[in-house]
């Protein structure tokens, strides 16, 4: 096995420690932490966990291909990075810096309408590889002015997203009175203080932005205020009258993030939806509901072949990805572990985090005698 990446950092787990270590607090527990008491958060990781897979020691054994087939594109690994609000705040050019590894080592990037990177800059950054992912504005025309500008950039996929028709309630965020531009309190300085190479950064690249939104909104806003911005901009809940003129209009494939059951999906089918990403969004909505591995076992085996049914929330490692490939997924996504890997490595960090899960998860391929992502689902151990 070739390890092409920083040998001191080998684990999603390492890149988070070291992550902890060079971002302020308040950063750190944005991107870190879930909803109310994090039991859906350590859930996630904990039930995909359970899955087990099965080796075939003895089988004749051709190679093993991480190349992935998803909406007609050929990816070179079934994973991709989930979008981030508020990226740059974590990590300064973080977006830009993840855009690019992804598109070097052929994976999909999803922007969040509220990341520090315009969908302009990061579908150059791209050449028009990179998804975009939506959130619900209130207003006809900043919807129409949104998808008119993804299409622009050439975004091959749209994401819309079901999960949020209120934020989440986040005590860590809520203490640290997260605001952007970060308000700059006694206790923020001293975190930042306490961090230079973030600092620095955060010098370098300026005040992180809204840069996607920025033509639309006011300057300068404080938690408060972009609490009231974002409600009144944005209308979260999703249905049927607000899917229908998306569906009209965009002509590219269209997804639903935030998905975690059956009814859902046999929705977004009625309304021409091409995929959905189940997903809790990493725990940080709802901490009483499921982990996203049990909707997933449950919509691949009722729709997996109606629709492209993809996965995020807990993953953290190559052998993740294979339990939820092999649990019927066409593809996953993850947040967090890229995050850390940015903020621990800094322009390394993305095409460091992509080498390590690719590397993991061939790994695990070669070691189950998988040749394919399409034969996963052959290697897994039903347990009920
Ligand atoms: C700090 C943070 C910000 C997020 N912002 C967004 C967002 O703007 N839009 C969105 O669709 N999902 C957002 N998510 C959810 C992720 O896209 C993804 O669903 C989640 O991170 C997956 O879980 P994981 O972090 O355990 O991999 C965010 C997640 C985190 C951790």
């Amino acid at each position: 096995m070739a390890l092409t990446f920083d040998t001191r950092y080998p684990s999603i787990d390492d890149l988070r420690n070291k992550a902890q270590k060079r971002i302020p607090k308040f950063a750190f527990e944005y991107l870190d932490g879930g909803c109310n008491e994090d039991v859906n958060l350590l859930r996630n990781t904990s039930e995909l966990r359970e899955v087990q897979l099965k080796p075939n020691y003895l089988k004749n054994h051709h190679g093993s291909s991480l190349k992935t087939k998803l909406f007609g594109i050929e990816y070179d690994a079934p994973v991709g990075i989930a979008p981030i609000g508020l990226q740059g705040l974590i990590w300064p050019n973080s977006p830009e810096i993840l855009a690019k590894a992804a598109f070097n080592h052929n994976i999909p990037f999803i922007l969040s309408t509220v990341s520090t990177s315009s969908i302009e800059r990061i579908g150059e950054l791209t050449e028009g590889k990179a998804w975009f992912q939506l959130y619900h504005p209130a207003e006809d025309t900043l919807r129409d002015d949104l998808i008119k500008r993804a299409a622009e950039a050439e975004c091959p996929v749209l994401v819309i997203l079901c999960d949020v028709p209120t934020f989440g309630f986040r005590p860590r965020d809520i203490r640290n009175g997260l605001a952007m531009p970060p308000k700059m309190s006694i206790k923020n300085v001293l975190q930042v203080l306490g961090k230079p190479s973030w600092a620095l950064n955060t010098l370098k690249y300026g005040q992180p932005n809204f840069e996607t939104l920025k033509p639309y909104m006011p300057k300068g806003l404080d938690l408060k205020q972009l609490g009231k911005f974002m409600d009144h901009t944005f209308s979260g809940r999703l249905n049927e009258a607000k899917i229908k003129p998306i569906r009209d209009m965009w002509k590219g494939k269209l997804v639903l993030k935030g998905v975690a059951n059956e009814v859902d999906v046999e929705e977004a089918i009625r309304l021409g939806i091409d995929g959905v990403i189940v997903s809790n969004h990493g725990g940080r909505q709802l901490d009483a509901g499921e982990s996203t591995i049990k909707p997933l076992e449950r919509i691949t085996a009722k729709y997996g072949d109606k629709i492209e049914v993809m996965i995020d929330s807990g993953l953290r490692s190559g052998p993740d990805i294979a339990r939820a490939m092999a649990s019927g997924a066409k593809f996953t996504f993850m947040g967090r572990s890229f995050m850390y890997g940015v903020s621990a490595l800094g322009n390394k960090g993305g095409d460091h985090t992509i080498s390590i899960l690719k590397t993991q998860l061939l790994q695990v391929m070669e070691q189950l005698c998988c040749e394919t992502v399409e034969d996963f689902p052959n290697h897994l151990i039903k347990t009920n």
